[in-house]
C-alpha cells in the first residue's frame, strides 16, 4: 500500500461556478460526424426522427449535453447557409475541400441542426464563416435563424417551414483564421472580428454571445491582439460590446502532425506523453487568461476552449480525411485531467467543446451505419460521470504532498489529478490516477462540513489501451466503487492503476 497523499478541500469556501457550458460538444461536416453520425435521413432503418438518429440523442442527453457548435471547424469558413435551406432534394451540391474532399449534399443544414439542438435539450453555437463568406452572408444568417417580425430573413425561414424564430445564444465569428480559415495575420483578423461581430444582431429579444476566433496553443500575442481590439489597457472594454468570447483551439497531440501515433497500440512512455500533454491544457488556459487579466481584471470576457482532446492516426482502412479514431482508457484519462484544470479556471474559461462528439477525433459515440450498432466511448464515460460538476461551485483541492511523479520522453508527468465542487447539499471529488501500474492512495480532509453518504463509481480496465467496440462495448465501463472510507473529516480513497473515480457525498 501507498503512503498517502494528503490533501484539502475547503467545502465551506466555495469558488467560482463551473459552466455546464465546460461539457460542450463540436460537430464539423466532416467524416462520419454528421452524416452516419447525427444524421441518417428519413428513410434510414436506424430509428430516427426527421433523419436524426434517436439512440444518439438519448446517449448525448444522458450526459446533459449543455450545446453543440456546428459547422465547423475549418469547414465553416467554406460553408455558405444558403446552400444548407429550403427542400432538401433541390438544394446543392457543394465539395467539402478540408475534409476528404468529399461532396457535401446539404441534406443537413440550419433547420436540421435546430431540430437536433431542440431533441438534444442543447443550445446552439452557430460559427458562422468569415474565411469566404461576407458581412451580410453572416448578418443574413442570424436574422433568418433569430428574427421574429416579417423581416426578410424571417419570411424566407417560414417559406422553408419554420414559423417561430430559434433561440441562438452563442454565436462563433470564424473558425482559426490563423489556418484553414484564412491565413490571415492576428491584426487583420481582430479588424475583421469587430466588423463581423458588429452585424450579428440581437433579434426579437435573441441575446447572443459572439465568440471571436482565437489562438492556437500557446500563441499569446493573438489574445493579446483581439484584447486589444476590444479596447486599450487606460480604456479597458470600451468596445466590450463588439465580441464577448475569445476562443483558442489545443490538441493533445504526442507524435508530430505526420505519424502522430496509434489511437489502441502505444507503450506506456506514449500514454504519460498524452497524460503530459493534457497537463499542458492548463498552462495554455492560464497563459490566455493571464493576458485577459491585463485588459480586463473583473474577468467580462470569457475563454473558450471550442477545440480540445486527442488526436491520432486515423483507424487503417479509413479515410484518413475523415479523422476517425478509437478511443481508449488513455483517452478518457486525458479527458479527466483536462476536466481538472478547466475547474480550476472556471473563473475565466466560460465554454470548452471537445472534438467531436461522433466517429470523429476524440469522441463521445462511433457508430456504424450498416448494422445500426451504437458504441460509448471510454471518454463518453467521463463526461457522464462528471455530470454533478455542471453549474456547481469549484472547491479546490490543495495536495500537503507531492503528488508521484513519473519519467518519460515528455519529462516528469504527475500521475494524480483531483478536483472538486459542490451543488445541492452534495460534494463531486473527481479523482484520476494515471500510474500505468501502481495504485495511489489520497486521505481528503473535508473541512468546513459534516460529510456523509458517500457514494463511489470508477472507470477503469485491466490495460491502458482497452477499448469499447460494437463486439465488445463494455469494455471499459462506469462501475461502483467502494474503496474508500469516511473517518470524522478525513475521506481516505485509493485509486487503483490507470483509473478514473468520482466520490459523490453528502456535504452539511
Ligand atoms: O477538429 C478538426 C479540425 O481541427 C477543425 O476543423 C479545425 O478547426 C481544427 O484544425
Amino acid at each position: 500500500t501507498s503512503t498517502p497523499i494528503r490533501a484539502v478541500v475547503n467545502v465551506d469556501l466555495p469558488g467560482a461556478t463551473i459552466s455546464r457550458h465546460l461539457y460542450g460538444h463540436f460537430a464539423e461536416h466532416l467524416g462520419r460526424c454528421i452524416y452516419g453520425g447525427f444524421w441518417v435521413g428519413e428513410g434510414s432503418d436506424i430509428p430516427n426522427e426527421g433523419g436524426i438518429r434517436l439512440d444518439v440523442v438519448e446517449a448525448l442527453r444522458a450526459l446533459g449535453i449543455p450545446n453543440l457548435r456546428w459547422p465547423g471547424g475549418c469547414f465553416a469558413d467554406e460553408y455558405h447557409w444558403r446552400d444548407g435551406v429550403g427542400p432538401r432534394d433541390e438544394r446543392p451540391r457543394t465539395v467539402n475541400s478540408h475534409w476528404g474532399d468529399v461532396v457535401e449534399n446539404n441534406a443537413f443544414g440550419t433547420h436540421e441542426f435546430m431540430q437536433l439542438c431542440e431533441m438534444l435539450d442543447a443550445e446552439p453555437y452557430v460559427s458562422g464563416n468569415v474565411g469566404s463568406g461576407t458581412v451580410q452572408e453572416m448578418s443574413d444568417w442570424v436574422e433568418y435563424l433569430t428574427r421574429g417580425d416579417d423581416s426578410p430573413m424571417a419570411r424566407l425561414r417560414r417559406e422553408n417551414g419554420r414559423d417561430e424564430p430559434w433561440t441562438v445564444p452563442f454565436w462563433g465569428v470564424g473558425n482559426e483564421p490563423w489556418g484553414c480559415g484564412g491565413n490571415m495575420s492576428a491584426q487583420t483578423f481582430a479588424d475583421l472580428a469587430r466588423q463581423y461581430a458588429t452585424y450579428v444582431r440581437q433579434h426579437s429579444g435573441n441575446s447572443v454571445y459572439r465568440i471571436a476566433a482565437g489562438a492556437s496553443d500557446g500563441d499569446y500575442r493573438w489574445t493579446q491582439t483581439l484584447m486589444e481590439a476590444l479596447g486599450s489597457v487606460e480604456r479597458p472594454g470600451e468596445l466590450r460590446g463588439v465580441f464577448q468570447a475569445i476562443s483558442f483551439h489545443y490538441y493533445s497531440m504526442t507524435g508530430t502532425w505526420d505519424r502522430k501515433g496509434s489511437a489502441t497500440d502505444f507503450t506506456v512512455d506514449e500514454f504519460y506523453r498524452a497524460i503530459a500533454a493534457a497537463a499542458k491544457a492548463e498552462r495554455f488556459i492560464e497563459g490566455h487568461s493571464a493576458v485577459m487579466d491585463v485588459y480586463d481584471p473583473e474577468k467580462k470576457i470569457g475563454l473558450v476552449l471550442d477545440e480540445w482532446g486527442t488526436w491520432w492516426d486515423p483507424t487503417p482502412g479509413t479515410n484518413p480525411g475523415f479523422l476517425e479514431q478509437q478511443n481508449t482508457l488513455r483517452d478518457a484519462l486525458v479527458a479527466s485531467v483536462h476536466f481538472d484544470a478547466f475547474h480550476r479556471h472556471a473563473d475565466r474559461l466560460v465554454m470548452a467543446n471537445i472534438a467531436q462528439t461522433i466517429n470523429v477525433l476524440q469522441a463521445m459515440l462511433l457508430t456504424d451505419t450498416e448494422t445500426g450498432a451504437l458504441v460509448l466511448t471510454p471518454t463518453y464515460h467521463v463526461f457522464e460521470m462528471n455530470r454533478g460538476h455542471h453549474d456547481a461551485r469549484a472547491l479546490d483541492v490543495h495536495l500537503l504532498d507531492d503528488a508521484p511523479v513519473r519519467e518519460s520522453s515528455a519529462g516528469d508527468v504527475r500521475t494524480l489529478s483531483a478536483s472538486a465542487s459542490r451543488k445541492d447539499g452534495r460534494a463531486l471529488l473527481s479523482l484520476t490516477n494515471a500510474h500505468d501500474a501502481d495504485a495511489a492512495t489520497v486521505a481528503i480532509q473535508l473541512r468546513g462540513a459534516t460529510a456523509g453518504d458517500v457514494r463511489g463509481r470508477i472507470l477503469t480496465a485491466a490495460a491502458i489501451d482497452a477499448h469499447n467496440t460494437f463486439a465488445t462495448p463494455d469494455a471499459v465501463a462506469v462501475t461502483t466503487f467502494e474503496g474508500f472510507s469516511l473517518d470524522g473529516d478525513v475521506l481516505t480513497v485509493t485509486i487503483p492503476a490507470h483509473s478514473y473515480v468520482t466520490i459523490d457525498l453528502a456535504v452539511d
